[in-house]
């Protein structure tokens, strides 16, 4: 066989390899659950921070980010169902998300993952829902835990 025609059936038996790869990784495999060709970032644990409402996200819509834990509010009151707390971490592949207030949701800008603001998924890539952190309120003190 002449090197040319060694290289030429290698280089055919290595495009065939990079193919089956590619589309394995394409489909998100069981290496790749976020589903974009890169392990999913894993969510803060651990987390235990405060916000003073007197002074922090007043507005509806407004959200602060702490910790790798984005909050947002999603109501006037001063009650726990006013507000939400996810990773800010998108689970494709952990660009930071945010809270689109004319939507009512989470929206990644990078490939448009959309995600409900209790974190559920509505729209990938992204397959794996945000992870949701615990909210109390006492005496105008939001603290978030997870
Ligand atoms: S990083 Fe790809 S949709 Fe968020």
């Amino acid at each position: 066989m002449k090197r040319t025609e060694f290289l030429s059936t290698l280089g055919i038996g290595i495009a065939a390899a990079c193919t089956g790869c590619l589309a394995a990784c394409g489909k998100g495999g069981e290496g790749d659950p976020g589903g974009g060709g890169i392990a999913p970032p894993v969510p803060p644990a651990g987390i235990n921070f405060t916000l003073d409402l007197n002074t922090d996200i007043k507005s509806v819509g407004e959200s602060k980010t702490t910790n790798g834990v984005i909050v947002v509010r999603l109501a006037a009151s001063n009650e726990i169902a006013s507000f939400t707390a996810v990773q800010v971490a998108c689970t494709h592949e952990g660009t930071a998300i945010g809270f689109n207030g004319a939507q009512g949701n989470f929206v990644c800008p990078n490939h448009g993952s959309i995600f409900t603001p209790a974190g559920v998924v509505t729209q990938g890539p992204a397959v794996i829902n945000l992870k949701k952190y615990t909210i109390a309120i006492a005496s105008n003190v939001l603290t978030v835990t997870g």
